[in-house]
């Protein structure tokens, strides 16, 4: 199912209201400023904005918010990023009440397939400060997700569009720390191939991470084995 966010804010409301759990006028207030968002075109959503807010816990709200068959225990909560493959959602899993950013891949071929699995596995032997963590991967019916530490600092490419240009040293520091980063995968036999400002997202404290494995190569032969078989 299309995720439509007017419409999961409506369901939520309903869901809240039912049970008094936020105050009515609160939410009312929070509907509006969602609203207003949206219309400046920002990806705001009734779930994300409680959460801000602190007007919920995550464990609650992950309880409140309508499931989707094809994402398991993850709820979700915003539209991150929406892009050729697929889309980034941040998303609460509903055992635990954990924030993740979940990445869901659509109208993938059997022969793009490998593409995925590819990212899930290279992305999973990588343990490193500025490499972005994954949590886990799944295959639902023919629609693959991954699901990853949720960073909130938004991308490189969104923070030059809007923001100042970057001052020499911190083009410097963030430079060292992506080398680092590449340098820990080169040790490890893998390249990332598609270096870019929006595969650079930063975390809540402004440390960069690299994200996106999709198309990386592994040099390790039975990685290349196990992708050529097509697995
Ligand atoms: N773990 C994450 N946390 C927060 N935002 C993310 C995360 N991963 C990706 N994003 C955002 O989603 C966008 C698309 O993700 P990416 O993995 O690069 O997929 P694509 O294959 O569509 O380029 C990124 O440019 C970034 O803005
Ligand atoms: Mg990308």
């Amino acid at each position: 199912m299309k995720w439509e966010p007017a419409r999961e804010d409506t369901e939520l409301a309903r869901r809240l209201g039912a049970g008094e759990r936020v105050a009515a006028l609160t939410l009312q207030a929070c509907l509006l400023e969602v609203g207003e968002r949206r219309s400046l075109g920002m990806p705001a959503s009734l779930a994300s904005l409680l959460l801000d807010r602190e007007l919920i816990s995550p464990l609650e709200l992950a309880e409140l918010l309508p499931a989707r068959e094809e994402f398991g225990p993850y709820r979700l909560v915003r539209l991150v990023a929406e892009g050729g493959m697929g889309q980034v959602y941040e998303v609460l899993d509903v055992g635990s009440g954990a924030r993740y950013a979940l990445k869901a891949i659509t109208e993938l071929s059997p022969e793009e397939l490998p593409r995925f699995t590819r990212e899930a596995e290279v992305n999973a032997r990588l343990e490193h400060p500025h490499v972005v963590r994954i949590h886990a991967a799944r295959l639902k019916g023919s629609q693959p997700y991954l699901v990853q530490e949720l960073l909130g600092g938004g991308d490189l490419e969104q923070r030059v569009r809007e923001g100042q240009p970057l001052e020499p040293n911190a083009v410097r520091e963030l430079a060292l720390k992506l080398v680092s980063a590449l340098r820990y995968a080169h040790g490890h036999d893998v390249v990332h191939r598609d270096l870019k400002p929006s595969n650079v997202v930063f975390d809540d404290r402004g440390e960069p991470r690299l994200v996106d494995w999709g198309i990386a190569r592994s040099l390790r032969a039975n990685t290349l084995k196990l992708t050529a078989g097509g697995i």
